[in-house]
């Protein structure tokens, strides 16, 4: 849920490396299509009111376009990212500068844990939610902890294609939200049945195809195309759904999620300064 976000134009964005599954350096970008996709959803984004904030991407790290990594913007302070990958790490100094320059008072990460920011950490209803394993390390959640004056539920991610929470999980509000139950662990799912009322799992091939890597605004869900039973789960739902190609991107292993950072999506914690609330 969200009405301000930090989106990144991919200007420089190619497939460069590979650190996930969905990464071959043969399956090369179509640049200006890639460009044409981030555009029409930005503007989808728009079009639902939201204000979209932009970072400059840099030549030398293509993958910054999904600014869902940067870090975490809690009110106004950020928590800025601790990139699993070499090829990454150059993006948290530029995103760092863009929210110093914005007048974020910059945190210290949790060092020497790994952690990706949004892409693994996401709220729903009273909750906050984090994914572990392949990017973000366990330990790095007691930071997080602390920061936000509330316990995260952890969960455990199992499949290497699914290796970010925002690709397997999307919290809708009121208590439902999509998943793709075969990308957490045994212990993780109940975990979620236990947290979530209303659990609706999407099929293998929609997940696939990032059907859980959506943007939530009121009740528009903004998502890859060709997501069929996932935009009809919605609708049943008394949701919107508003679909949008993002191909190019998932070339890299992301989808429309991950090309965004909610800016406004952790005010209620906002207010904590240190210390894990007893309550
Ligand atoms: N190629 C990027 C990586 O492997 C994709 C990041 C996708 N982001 C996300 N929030 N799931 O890091």
């Amino acid at each position: 849920m969200s009405r301000h976000v930090l989106m990144c134009e991919p200007v420089h964005f190619r497939i460069a490396y590979e650190i996930n599954p969905w990464m071959r350096r043969v399956n090369a970008v179509l640049g200006p299509r890639a460009l044409e996709q981030w555009r029409a959803l930005r503007g989808a984004i728009e079009a639902l009111g939201v204000r979209v904030e932009l970072v400059e991407q840099a030549e030398a790290v293509p993958d910054m376009t999904f600014t869902a990594n940067a870090g975490l913007a809690l009110g106004r302070r950020f928590l800025p990212a601790n990139f699993r990958y070499a090829e990454r790490q150059a993006e948290a100094p530029l995103f760092k500068r863009w929210f110093a320059a914005q007048g974020y008072a910059i945190e210290h990460i949790h060092e020497p844990h790994y952690w990706e920011g949004e892409g693994d950490v996401l709220p729903a209803d009273e909750r906050v939610f984090a994914g572990y394993r392949f990017r973000t390390e366990f330990r790095a959640l007691d930071h997080l902890d602390e920061l936000l004056g509330a316990e995260v539920v952890r969960l455990e991610l199992a499949d290497p294609r699914f290796y970010h929470l925002d690709t397997c999980f999307c919290p809708l509000g009121g208590g439902r939200a999509l998943y793709f139950p075969p990308a957490f662990s045994e212990q993780a799912r109940a975990l979620l049945a236990a947290a979530v009322p209303e659990l609706r799992a999407v099929p293998e091939a929609e997940a696939l195809r990032f059907a859980c890597n959506a943007l939530v605004v009121d009740d528009a869900v903004v998502l890859n195309s060709g997501c069929p039973e996932t935009a009809a789960a919605l609708r049943a739902w008394g949701l919107r759904p508003v679909e949008t190609a993002t191909d190019e991107f998932i070339k890299a292993g992301g989808s429309v999620k991950c090309l965004v950072l909610m800016l406004d999506a952790f005010e209620r914690w906002a207010g904590a300064s240190g210390g894990v609330a007893t309550s």
